[in-house]
């Protein structure tokens, strides 16, 4: 594989940074993950407002123009023969001496990027539906900045893999906020699509923006607010979405079926939607 690394392109044996990168020190670093569908990027510019927007969060500079990030993007996907599956982007806030304190305006951020390969429209678990189990959320109150701080979300994961789930709901005083990585929804029995508003409490995903675009225009009647665990228990469906699994069906909660326990119409239309809407 052809990777990106702080501006040269490389094998990924040579693909390197330093011990003193922020982003390994303090997880001091945003990254995007932008999905590719027969070589092209999928809405490649609601990613890049997300980062400059969690840049800016940051007080970290725009390292080059969206669109030279974009070119970066599209050379890595030729030159690695990408067809489907998704592009990693990080942008450190650079190389310094281990302090709390930000090193000098003029740090160079280091960018890194690179592809991988994998099945996105034809993906076993989007065929199969999810199960997933809840756990606490304790992760920092800034969900809305794209950080790689992804230590609890990842231990989330591997608990819901050793509970013989798919994936965590993670739930803050009774509600649940979003899963590791994606954002998360119920179908009501009444045919209601609800997700959590927007807000510091889960990450603003570009395919949320999107999905719940498309559900409204095709008539589906979308509420953004808070939901209880046990209100997912009694739902008709429930789903999640990501650049990277786009709508995919959640099955169980907690080992508990929801509706009839099979992929749902609605998470179904809307992959569907979706699926030939955005790509
Ligand atoms: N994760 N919520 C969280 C916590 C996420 O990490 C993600 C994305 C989403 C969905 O956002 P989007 O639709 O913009 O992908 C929601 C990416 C895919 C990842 O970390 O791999």
């Amino acid at each position: 594989r052809i990777v990106y690394v702080d501006g040269h392109y490389g094998p990924e044996s040579q693909g390197k940074v330093s011990i003193f990168d922020r982003g390994y020190l303090f997880a001091d670093a945003i990254y995007e993950v932008t999905c590719i569908i027969g070589g092209k990027l999928v809405d490649f510019d609601g990613h890049m407002v997300r980062l400059v927007r969690s840049l800016k969060e940051l007080d970290m500079p725009m390292p080059m123009s969206p669109q030279e990030l974009l070119a970066i993007h599209r050379k890595l996907i030729a030159d690695n023969n990408v067809d489907e599956g998704l592009i990693y982007m990080q942008i450190s806030r650079g190389n310094a001496d281990r302090d709390f304190n930000f090193p000098s305006k003029d740090t160079r951020p280091v960018i890194v990027m690179f592809t991988q390969a994998r099945p996105v429209l034809e993906s076993p678990l989007a065929k199969r539906g999810l199960k997933v189990i809840t756990l606490p959320d304790i992760r920092w109150g800034r969900r809305d900045i794209k950080t790689v701080q992804l230590l609890y979300p990842s231990m989330a994961k591997n608990a819901a893999y050793e509970a013989g789930a798919d994936d965590a709901w993670l739930v803050q005083d009774g509600f649940v906020t979003e899963a590791s990585s994606a954002n998360a929804y119920i179908v009501t029995v009444d045919g209601r699509i609800v997700t959590r508003g927007l807000s510091s409490d889960i990450l603003h995903g570009i395919t949320r923006a999107a999905v719940i675009g498309f559900a409204q225009e095709a008539g589906y009647v979308l509420k953004e607010r808070p939901f209880t665990v046990a209100e997912a228990l009694e739902a008709k469906e429930a789903f999640i979405t990501s650049a990277t699994s786009f709508v995919m069906s959640v099955l169980s909660v907690d080992g508990q079926m929801i509706g009839d326990g099979k992929i749902g119409p609605v998470s179904s239309r809307l992959r569907e939607i979706y699926i030939d809407k955005a790509v």
